[in-house]
């Protein structure tokens, strides 16, 4: 049972693993993968379906702003590391896990990142990841108060000059594609997104200069959005993050970490998690 690339043909697969464990992916979010990433999206076949998958998803560099600078390094996020729970514990992920990363080092990805769950953790850390910082899953209840949108919030427009120094890598492959999946929005010193998902609706991500700003940005998402389940992804140390989620009725609900696997003399472009509110996913950083 070695690893073997994912086709299409395989998202009814790919979604009952998702529904077996309850996740969030929509065929939307897997057609994406397989689209976008056709050569980093791995699974493993038992018993004629896909029981266990792994994914890597590729932003390229910014180009450096100062003439001199080295280019900083691509990054390669890591996510649906998901083995179907009647298939746990016969050292699946771990072959997906060695596969993808040997072929992101081959491919010169000397910067991947992933999400981890306590579960996924161990295995990550043998790998050589290490912990970064801390995430958190918000989750607001579709019985929550009404919200009522607020301020100016126009239709989705890039903000690449704002994704580029809070993000710090290139998103324009990714965030036409989540747009494409739901809804986005654009407001001065701000952008958001949201998508439907097939336990709660996920909004995200969310970049703003300023919490008045983010503010706007999450009232409009949830006034659009009310009597739904909403999920929201955030760092806890953005403060001004949690506070907003906290004020719109959202109550942390998982932690995961974020970990970081960096090749020697590799340095890490500056990004500015303050200005992330929401990120895109745990699957996409
Ligand atoms: C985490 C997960 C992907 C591991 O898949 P798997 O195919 O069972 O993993 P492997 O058999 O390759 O084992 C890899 C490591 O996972 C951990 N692991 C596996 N089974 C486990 C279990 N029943 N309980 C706790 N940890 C377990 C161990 O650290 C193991 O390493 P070891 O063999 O040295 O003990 C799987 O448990 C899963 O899908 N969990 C739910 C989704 C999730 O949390 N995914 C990770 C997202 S970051």
């Amino acid at each position: 049972m070695e690893p073997e690339l994912l086709q299409p043909a395989d998202l009814p697969d790919l979604l009952a693993l998702c529904r077996a464990a309850a996740w969030n992916q929509t065929e939307a979010d897997w057609q994406r993968v397989l689209t976008l990433e056709p050569e980093l999206s791995l699974g493993i076949r038992a018993e004629g379906r896909i029981v266990s998958t792994a994914v890597g998803f590729t932003y390229p560099a910014l180009n450096a702003t100062a003439a001199a600078a080295p280019l900083p390094p691509p990054l390669a996020w890591i996510g649906m590391v998901l083995t179907h729970p009647d298939h746990r514990g016969h050292g699946h992920a771990r072959r997906l896990m060695q596969r993808l990363v040997a072929d992101l080092d081959r491919r010169g990805f000397s910067l991947q990142k992933l999400d981890a769950t306590a579960m996924g953790q161990p295995l990550y850390e043998q790998l050589g990841f290490v912990a970064e910082q801390p995430i958190e899953r918000w989750k607001r209840d579709a019985s929550a108060k009404r919200v009522h949108a607020l301020g100016v919030v126009e239709p989705f427009q890039a903000m690449p000059e704002l994704d580029a120094s809070a993000f710090a890598w290139d998103r324009a492959r990714v965030l036409p594609s989540l747009l494409a999946a739901g809804d986005g929005a654009l407001t001065e010193g701000g952008f958001a997104l949201g998508r439907p998902g097939a336990v709660a609706t996920y909004f995200g991500p969310c970049v703003a200069r300023y919490p008045a700003a983010a503010k706007r940005l999450a009232s409009w998402f949830l006034a659009r959005h009310g009597g739904e389940d909403v999920f929201w992804d955030l760092l806890p140390h953005n403060q001004e993050a949690r506070a907003l989620a906290h004020s719109l009725g959202f109550r942390p609900v998982r932690q995961l970490v974020r970990m970081v696997r960096l090749s020697p003399g590799v340095a890490e472009p500056p990004r500015r998690d303050d200005l992330i509110y929401a990120i895109a996913g745990f699957e996409l950083g």
